[in-house]
């Protein structure tokens, strides 16, 4: 089975999830793609839900599937987010923003009474950052300061985009890929890296999963918050 077939897997087991009358937080990224896929077949069959997106590609896809948009201007709870991961530990724990799009998607996730995440086999780890660079979005002004001051606790970074253009998120900034080996302290890393300035955020989502579902060669796994994992 490939890897894509994984991503269906997962994001068609958590759009069964969603039900009429939801307000429903898009994420972003490949996996996510199958979801938004599933919900626009899912509208087309009758399901009344509002959807929120994390990123402009998600808009666009959205749109495109016939999905009604908002924004958290209008509504000010989600009843349920569904949104892909670039790593997940073993407490539910993530790295987000493979794709850029850590900023909204933490929002997002803030303003959700429920996230699930959708992945792959390939994201699970026992510890972040042994598969995966942290993301860490930073404005535009000076940034080689801010990633000065980012080194002491990450060792390493790489602009995005460095030597052709760098990446610019959706909201007008750079993105740091920062290589931090393994991150055994992750609630304190998020902390420590959101107090520099120039930091916008970073892509280490702590205690924010309810759920995660896992594609796997033998069939769909479950790992709910709480439960020894
Ligand atoms: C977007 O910035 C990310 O947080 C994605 O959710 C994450 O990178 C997963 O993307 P894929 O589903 O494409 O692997």
């Amino acid at each position: 089975m490939d890897e894509k077939w994984l991503k269906k897997l997962a994001a068609g087991q958590a759009v069964e999830e969603v039900q009429s009358g939801m307000v429903v937080g898009l994420g972003t990224g490949s996996t996510i793609y199958y979801a938004l896929l599933k919900l626009g077949e899912r509208i087309r069959e009758g399901l009344k839900i509002v959807g929120i997106p994390t990123s402009e590609e998600t808009e666009a896809i959205a749109a495109e599937q016939g999905i009604p948009l908002s924004t958290l201007a209008k509504h000010t709870a989600i009843d349920l987010t569904i949104d892909g991961a670039d790593e997940v530990d073993a407490n539910l724990d993530l790295i987000k923003g493979g794709r850029g799009a850590l900023v909204r998607e933490k929002i997002i996730a803030h303003a959700s009474k429920r996230l699930v995440i959708v992945v792959d086999e390939s994201k699970i780890s026992k510890v972040l950052g042994a598969n995966f660079s942290l993301p860490v979005e930073i404005v535009q002004f000076n940034w080689m300061a801010t990633q000065r001051a980012i080194h002491p606790i990450c060792g390493k970074s790489t602009l995005r985009g460095a030597g052709r253009k760098p990446f610019i998120s959706d909201n007008g900034n750079y993105i740091l890929d920062c290589h931090f080996g393994e991150i055994p302290h992750p609630a304190q890393t998020e902390l420590q890296l959101n107090n520099i300035p120039g930091v916008v955020e970073n892509g280490l989502f702590v205690n924010r999963a309810d759920k995660v579902i896992i594609g796997t060669t033998s069939g769909i796994q479950i790992r709910t918050k709480g439960e020894v994992n």
